[in-house]
Formats: structure tokens, C-alpha cells, sequence
């Protein structure tokens, strides 16, 4: 038996995957602690996206190998594609590193060589009652800015008969949401069609279940397959579609294949249905970004009433294009561009979350906190805190909850 610590940073992918390790460790006999002392094994699933998250990884990795020797310690993830030479610098030889575009057959085959595992092809456990199913794997879009390409590689679509194994698996053992995952999802080809034709297939599943996917790209969606997406029973009624930017002249830049003008058809059914929410990624402070450009962004933010942005400051990655551009955003005028339009996200969730007030909402429990309280998310993908009256609510259930009031972080309630 071994004792195991697996530290994840970043993406869905990495918790899919890490998640994953860690259940097939524990099948295995091994046991998962929290202290880097107590640990015998260390596997770190690295991201590569920031500067930020690439520097925390390695900062990890650091303290990881004083204290375990590098040959205790699995590097995976972005990180151990694009700069494997620095992680051997930090930790010295003998660490085991794995390439980000490698399969989880393939990561745990080495993890194998250090612990027992077994292997089972059902949704990790610790997810629930969440399972992530991946649909493609790897990234040819090369958006400028991003280093996702260079670390995951050439897009693999999974068979679409596996992957409808494994939604049917999930639902049969209980799980109550369906993740689909990949990073270009609008990329996907099977024998079933595209994302539209696998998800009509996810909905014919007998069962209660929400499904919902991660990440659109606007460049690869057309507007009648959302229309056809929102008509699917089992769908959640969000949609996450990262825009970037507002500025025409920064999404060409960005090499990203579509105008604001496109963006806004596609959301357009989104926007115009009650009770679906909108989500997006932005980036500020892209070089070359004037404030003509930061103003569009704003203004594009407005228009389209995110309900949730996920607001990253533009990070120089090596090797990327955009890391080659001559007209760098200084960094403390990334800061007060972060700085504003956080201001305007935040003004914007509290008003769209106070809009729920007074309504009854399907919530899926997410989970207990203390003996009166639990947490779960709506349909629509909101947080939501609530107490009851009569069923206790347990995880994976789904419930209704009357909202008295909302907040910027989400709702608040109690069932009915
Ligand atoms: N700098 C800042 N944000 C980035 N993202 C990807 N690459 C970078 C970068 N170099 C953001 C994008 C993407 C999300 C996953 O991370 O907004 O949609
Ligand atoms: Fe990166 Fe663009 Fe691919 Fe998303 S679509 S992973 S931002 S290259």
C-alpha cells in the first residue's frame, strides 16, 4: 500500500483526470493523504495557461521533490509537455514526467510502475454526482494567445459508442450530471454526427439526469445547432461561449475566425429564451489592445448580460504568437482594465441573480453544509444555498427551491 497526494491546477480536463488517478489508486489498495510528509507517492497535474498556475505547479514540484526525492513524483499535464527540461532542472533526473497529450490509459500505466491501481471504467467516484465524459481531446485552433495546442496536441474525437457507454454507465450508477468535455467541443465527428448528433443520442438516455459541455467555440457553431441544443430534455439551460474580446480588430489578432456581430447571432437564442443563462471567457490587456478596443469589450458585455465571466489578464506564454507581438498592454494598465471590468461582471451577476428572487428553481444538491444548510446549482447553472422543509436533501438529488434573494455569488432559499 502506498500513500498518495495528487495536487491538481486548472482546467476540467485536469480534474477528469486527476479524479480518475486518485479512484483507481484507491481501488488499488493505496490511501490518499493531504500532507506532503505523509505522502509516498506525488502526482502533479500541471497547467500551463497562466503564468500564474505554470509558476504554482512548479513551485509544487519544488517543494515536492525536497521532500520526496523527484523519483517518487508523477509530473503530468500542460506543464510537463511545454517545459519538461525545467522541471527536470527543479526536481533533478528521476522524476517521471508525462506528456499533457498522452491518454489516462497511458498516465496510469506509469502510475501503475509505482503503486497498485485498478482499473475500472466507470466515472470516478469522487466526482459525484458529477461525471465528466471527455469528447475530444487536443486543440488545432491556435488562437494566439494560448498554449493549449503546443501542450495537448492534435484533436482526437472518442469513439461515439464509448462515449455513450460510458453516459449510460453514469446514469445506471447514479450519477445526476453529465459533463462533456473537450476543448474545442464544436470539433467533435463521430459516427453520430457532431456535438449535436452525440448529445441527442446522451438524450435519449432513460433517467434523471442534467447534462450540459465545455468549451464552445463561436468559429465552429452555427446558430441552428444551439437552437437544436436547447431543445434536448435532459440539457441544462446554460451555455458557456468564451467571446475574448469585444474589439473585431483583437479577436483577428487572437486568430479567433469570427466577428462580434456573429457572436451576437449565435447567443441570439439564448438571450431571447426565459430562464437560460449565458457564461464567457474574456481577456484583457491582449497586446495591441487600445482603449477603443477595452471599450468594446465592455460595451459587448453589456449588451449580451453575461451572467458569468471567467476574466483572465492577458499572460505572455513562450512560444505562442502573441508572445511575438511588439505592442504589449503595460501591466498596470492590464490591471486597471482588469480592475473595471470586474466592476461591471459584478454588478451584472448580482443583478441577473437578484432577477431569480421570488421564482422556483430545479436544483441539483450538491452538497451538506452543517445540519440545516446545503449547497447545490440550478438548472441554469447559478449557486444556490438553501434550507428546507421536510426531505432532507441528499447529494445527487434533485429539488425545488423557492428563492428569496440573490447575491453576486448566487441565490439563496428554501425548498418547497
Ligand atoms: N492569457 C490569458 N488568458 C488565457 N486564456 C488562455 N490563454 C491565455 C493567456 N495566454 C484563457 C482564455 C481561455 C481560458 C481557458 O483561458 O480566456 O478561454
Ligand atoms: Fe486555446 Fe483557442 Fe484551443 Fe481554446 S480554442 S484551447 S483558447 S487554442
Amino acid at each position: 500500500m502506498v500513500s498518495f497526494l495528487i495536487k491538481t491546477f486548472g482546467c476540467q480536463f485536469n480534474e477528469l483526470y486527476s479524479a480518475a488517478i486518485a479512484d483507481a489508486l484507491v481501488r488499488g489498495g493505496n490511501q490518499s493523504v493531504e500532507d506532503l510528509d505523509k505522502a509516498s507517492l506525488v502526482i502533479i497535474d500541471s497547467c500551463a495557461v497562466r503564468k500564474k498556475s505554470e509558476e504554482k505547479a512548479f513551485s509544487f514540484l519544488g517543494e515536492a521533490a525536497k521532500t520526496i526525492g523527484a523519483r517518487n513524483i508523477v509530473f503530468i499535464g500542460c506543464v510537463a509537455s511545454v517545459d519538461r527540461e525545467r522541471a527536470v532542472r527543479i526536481a533533478g533526473h528521476g522524476l517521471r514526467i508525462i506528456e499533457g497529450t498522452m491518454s489516462l490509459d497511458a498516465i496510469l500505466a506509469v502510475v501503475e510502475t509505482l503503486a497498485p491501481i485498478e482499473l475500472d471504467d466507470s466515472p470516478p467516484r469522487s466526482l459525484f454526482p458529477t461525471a465528466d465524459i471527455e469528447l475530444i481531446r487536443g486543440c488545432e485552433s491556435y488562437c494566439t494567445y494560448c498554449i493549449v495546442p503546443a501542450a495537448r496536441g492534435r484533436e482526437i474525437s472518442i469513439d461515439g459508442a464509448d462515449v455513450l457507454r460510458s453516459a449510460l454507465g453514469a446514469v445506471r450508477s447514479g450519477f445526476s450530471e453529465l459533463l462533456f468535455l473537450g476543448q474545442n467541443i464544436n470539433k467533435y465527428r463521430s459516427s453520430f454526427g457532431g456535438l449535436v448528433g452525440i448529445l441527442s443520442q446522451v438524450d435519449a438516455i432513460e433517467g434523471s439526469f442534467w447534462f450540459w459541455f465545455l468549451s464552445s467555440h463561436p468559429a465552429n457553431f452555427e446558430p441552428i445547432e444551439v437552437r437544436r441544443l436547447m431543445e434536448l430534455q435532459h440539457i441544462e439551460h446554460r451555455l458557456h461561449l468564451p467571446l475574448q474580446s469585444g474589439s473585431d480588430r483583437i479577436l483577428e489578432r487572437m486568430n479567433r475566425h469570427y466577428t462580434l456581430s456573429q457572436y451576437a447571432d449565435l447567443v441570439r437564442p439564448i438571450r431571447d429564451a426565459a430562464g437560460w443563462a449565458l457564461t464567457t471567457d474574456i481577456i484583457v490587456g491582449f497586446p495591441g489592445e487600445t482603449n477603443d478596443d477595452f471599450l468594446r469589450t465592455i460595451d459587448a458585455v453589456q449588451e449580451f448580460r453575461f451572467d458569468g465571466v471567467f476574466l483572465a489578464k492577458y499572460s505572455d506564454r513562450q512560444g505562442t504568437p502573441s508572445s511575438r507581438m511588439g505592442d504589449k498592454v503595460p501591466q498596470s494598465v492590464i490591471d486597471e482594465r482588469h480592475a473595471m471590468l470586474l466592476r461591471v461582471i459584478q454588478d451584472l451577476s448580482r443583478e441577473g441573480n437578484q432577477r431569480v428572487a421570488g421564482q422556483v428553481v430545479e436544483v441539483l444538491v450538491l452538497s451538506r453544509q452543517g445540519s440545516d444548510k446545503a449547497f447545490g446549482r440550478s438548472i441554469d447553472g447559478r449557486n444556490v444555498w438553501f434550507s428546507w422543509m421536510g426531505q432532507e436533501p441528499q447529494v445527487g438529488r434533485f429539488m425545488r427551491v423557492l428563492i428569496d434573494h440573490g447575491s453576486k455569488e448566487g441565490l439563496y432559499g428554501t425548498t418547497i
